[in-house]
């Protein structure tokens, strides 16, 4: 199957009711993670880089890796996705090598960590906006300020500092013509997410839904969804690891967003957490091995077991049989005569 439009795999999941995990990626056994939990749970499923990750894989080996993923997966709708695109150049270079969406991330200024104007934001996610629906491919924005740092990407700090406000949302959602958008409800990204089990004083699900009451028709993409689960941590510390205390966003928060308009849900760091414990157990039960296959095996299955787990409490397991790819020139013919449009008073009327 060739790479999906990412609106159309969060269309199908809208009517479907579920939610679809985005999972990061830098390498093959990655790539082979997610492709092995896709197939085990037949799963719809997006593939994500970011800038850091197309740095460090070079460009052409992450996307002819994904290229072969989808050839040996014909059955699996696979959706390539650019995370946290800092400026126009790197969206559309993204879509140059054939990404099939983008999220240009206008929240933050291009150097990727001071918060932007709003005008400044909507400026350039339209331009983006413009230039990828031209070629049918899905735009996400960012409205608000996530917390943390992710790949030397981010403002830092904690969630809370800059919620989404619902009005700029709308406004967003109307000058931009987003398929989808961001929204910062108090998560952050990385392990450090919150000091203690999240209740509604840090994890704003209220903003959340308030904001899918008024845009309905825009797909809601919640950041900085680790759940950073005790056993996972437990056995990074347990083979000589020292992570701190810490607790993540619960998966019936995620959810609870998924009944409320969340179609992308964003997970890196649970990823992180299995790979680096399985080869810490490893290399500290079986000092004497220097083959990376003793290791980077284990580390590639407990990776697959974490996405799995993720795609079948999203709800996307089962639904990769549901439809067949739109190809992305009629997804382009889609935007430009106006169906495919998510404006909220466009798209009221
Ligand atoms: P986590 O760090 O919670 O996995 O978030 C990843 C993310 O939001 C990527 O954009």
């Amino acid at each position: 199957m060739p790479l999906v439009s990412m609106r159309q795999l969060l269309d199908e999941a809208a009517k479907g009711g579920y939610g679809v995990g985005a999972f990061n990626v830098n390498d093959m056994e990655q790539i082979q993670a997610i492709m092995m939990a896709a197939k085990e749970t037949k799963s719809p499923v997006i593939v994500q880089a970011s800038r850091g990750a197309r740095q460090f894989a070079e460009d052409l080996y992450l996307f002819k890796l994904i290229q072969a993923a989808a050839e040996l997966n014909p059955e699996i709708p696979i959706a390539m996705h650019q995370d946290h695109g800092n400026s126009f150049e790197t969206c559309k270079s993204a879509i140059l090598l054939g990404y099939t969406s983008v999220m240009m991330d206008g929240s933050l200024k291009e150097d990727g960590k001071t918060p932007s104007t709003f005008d400044e934001n909507v400026e350039v996610t339209k331009k983006v906006v413009d230039y990828a629906h031209e070629r049918g491919v899905t735009v996400e924005g960012e409205i608000g300020v996530l917390g943390g740092v992710e790949d030397g990407h981010g403002a830092g700090g904690s969630g809370l500092d800059h919620i989404t406000d619902p009005d700029q949302a709308v406004e967003f959602a109307e000058r931009t013509g987003v398929d989808a958008l961001a929204i910062a409800i108090g998560t952050s990204h990385g392990a450090y997410k919150f000091t203690k089990k999240p209740d509604g004083s840090v994890l704003k699900m209220d903003v959340l839904m308030a904001i899918h009451k008024r845009l309905p028709n825009t797909h809601l993409v919640m950041h900085g969804s680790s759940s950073v689960p005790k056993d996972l941590q437990d056995v990074i510390n347990q083979y000589g690891g020292k992570l701190k205390e810490t607790w993540g966003v619960p998966v019936e928060e995620i959810q609870l967003g998924i009944r409320n308009g969340v179609r992308k849900i964003n997970v890196d760091t649970d990823n992180r957490l299995a790979i680096t414990g399985a080869i810490r157990k490893v290399l500290w039960e079986t000092p004497e091995k220097f083959d990376p296959r003793d290791y980077m095996k284990p580390a590639r299955e407990a990776m697959k077991k974490v996405v799995a787990l993720r795609m079948t409490q999203f709800g996307q397991a089962g639904h990769a049989g549901d439809y067949s790819p739109i190809a992305i020139t009629e997804i382009a013919k889609g935007y430009k005569d106006g169906s495919l449009t998510t404006r909220p008073l466009v798209a009221a009327k």
